[in-house]
């Protein structure tokens, strides 16, 4: 693989991504690892990305000249860039000329293997305080701005590529074409790894990991967790029994959903647990958002303990119980939990952060190295329908987090009623490729004045919550027509009783994250 050493800046997905869109598999490492760590990774490239620090902050991550002279290309990215200078005897300085945000750069060989093709002229997004001021003896620069005498390096002798701003992020005009110079000219990778040809892949090693083992797969109803079961199915069929818990945080009509549609099209194992019950009972007078989490990860997993000893009961088969439960972990889930070190964690996603530790399954998790729209190419590879595939990100704890305040029956009933129409009205206009999600929120515990036909009315504000997203690491809210959004204020304030106010959510993330809680 490529590996992108992450020293602690949120771009070192976006980076992977970035190359396995140029059809190369790249996974992010943290940049705590060891030169013989990643090494022994068999890297064919390792890209170094930026970082938050100054090369001369204390405890500022350090790159091991070493990993320079082992032969393997190497591409620095800003404060990558700068660790490179340092670990090569450059001279990296405050010149008191940082660059933040769009910025010029002259390219000064358009023939290098950086920019080979590209203009002389190209804006590029910068974030810097220090500069290079002095490249390391050998490095050929092919690069300034104003602010940054040595913004770019090459040598194509050792291999060695960097460049002081991030061609990762779009608004680096030729960012993409400089990535891709470095991965075909730079580390002459060959590009043939798509999502689509790792289906294969990734059923064989899942035959590989549970061999005559029984599985149990937690069917939630969303593209993950879909995706995960077809590929075990594939691989190890009737092994495979898929259990759908009914926590009650469920929107209308999901459990149907999964109970016909998916059942149909992949012929599954099916079984339905009802744990409502048991779910608002965990969850009554909790509030705080990290705990709810935690309460129905546990709960969830008690379930599925539950339905795994059915399973094993039903078919009188004491011999193999179930040994290993499936999941639909994505590659940010790892890298957000704390995966790629450094990273703070963000919420505990309940897929990884929050099992117990009383945990009796061992995990299959096959997405684990897969963004979104890979885990959709795999479905659309391995036939899973059209109307799944493309279905909007749900969060496993549910509804659970969407209501802010305690979780009950009532208000649950509430938030599906408007989520409901929400859906719906969205559907209609067509936006549902467009928006990547629209989380609909329950202010449960704030009330505001509000009057209707002749009569005061007390009752709860709805969040509207669009946005637009490529990966769900950040995400700007979606400018949804007015009209549609009249429609949905209306129809929720007309046919949800309990609500007397509709608002919209206009925050990008950052800063605020998606959901609510
Ligand atoms: P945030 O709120 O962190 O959400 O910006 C990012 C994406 O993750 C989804 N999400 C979850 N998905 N289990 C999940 O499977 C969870 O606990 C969870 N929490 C958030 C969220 O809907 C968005 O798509």
């Amino acid at each position: 693989p490529v590996l992108v050493v992450d020293f602690g800046a949120q771009y070192a997905q976006l980076i992977a991504r970035r190359v396995r869109e140029a059809d190369v598999y790249s996974e992010v490492v943290p940049h705590s690892w060891s030169t013989e760590q990643l090494l022994a990774k068999e890297p064919s490239a390792i890209i170094l990305s930026g970082g938050p620090s100054s090369v001369y902050a204390e405890g500022a991550p350090r790159l091991d000249p070493a990993l320079l002279e082992a032969g393997i290309p190497v591409f620095g990215m800003c404060y990558g860039f700068q660790a490179m200078v340092q670990a090569l005897g450059g001279t990296v300085a405050h010149t008191g000329l940082g660059e933040y945000g769009s910025t010029q750069a002259q390219v000064s060989d358009t023939s290098s293997t950086l920019f080979n093709g590209q203009p002389a002229d190209q804006s590029v997004w910068m974030s810097h305080g220090d500069s290079v001021t002095e490249a390391p003896d050998g490095m050929r620069v092919t690069a300034a701005t104003s602010g940054a005498p040595v913004a770019a390096f090459e040598d194509d002798e050792r291999r060695l590529y960097g460049v002081q701003w991030h061609p990762e992020v779009m608004h680096s005009t030729f960012g993409q074409r400089v990535l891709e110079n470095f991965l075909s000219k730079g580390a002459r990778i060959e590009a043939d790894w798509t999502p689509g040809n790792v289906a294969e892949e990734l059923v064989t090693a899942v035959r590989e990991q549970v061999g005559e083992d029984r599985v149990l797969c937690a069917l939630s109803g969303g593209v993950d967790s879909a995706v995960a079961a077809a590929i075990v199915q594939k691989a190890v069929g009737d092994q495979l029994t898929c259990v759908h818990v009914d926590h009650g945080l469920l929107r209308e009509g999901e459990r149907e959903q999964v109970e016909r549609e998916f059942v149909e099209a992949t012929g599954v194992d099916l079984i339905v647990v009802d744990a409502r019950e048991q779910f608002l009972s965990a969850l009554a007078g909790v509030t705080d958002p990290e705990t709810k989490r935690k309460i129905i990860g546990r709960e969830f997993i008690r379930a599925f303990e539950q339905a795994a000893r059915d399973v094993v009961e039903d078919r009188g088969d004491e011999e193999h119980p179930v040994k290993w439960l499936v999941q639909g972990t994505l590659y940010p889930d790892v890298v957000e939990s704390g995966g790629g070190e450094g990273a703070a964690n963000i919420k505990s996603h309940h897929n990884v952060g929050g099992l117990p530790d009383d945990l009796q399954f061992a995990l299959v998790e096959p997405l684990r190295t897969l963004f979104k729209d890979e885990v959709r190419q795999v479905g659309l590879e391995l036939g899973v329908p059209e109307a799944i595939v493309w279905r909007q990100p749900f969060p496993g704890p549910g509804l659970g987090i969407r209501i802010i305040g305690e979780v009950t029956a009532e208000r649950l009933e509430i938030l599906r009623r408007a989520d409901s129409i929400a859906r719906e009205e969205l559907s209609e206009a067509g936006l549902d490729r467009e928006i990547w999600q629209c989380p609909v929120v329950l202010l449960a515990d704030v009330r505001s004045v509000g009057v209707q036909g002749d009569g005061r009315t007390y009752g709860h504000p709805i969040v509207l919550r669009p946005v637009s997203s490529e990966d769900a690491m950040t995400a700007d809210w979606s400018r949804v027509p007015y009209d549609v959004l009249a429609t949905i204020s209306n129809r929720i304030t007309n046919e949800v009783s309990e609500v007397n106010r509709v608002v919209l959510d206009i925050t990008s993330k950052p800063p605020g994250t998606i959901e609510w809680e």
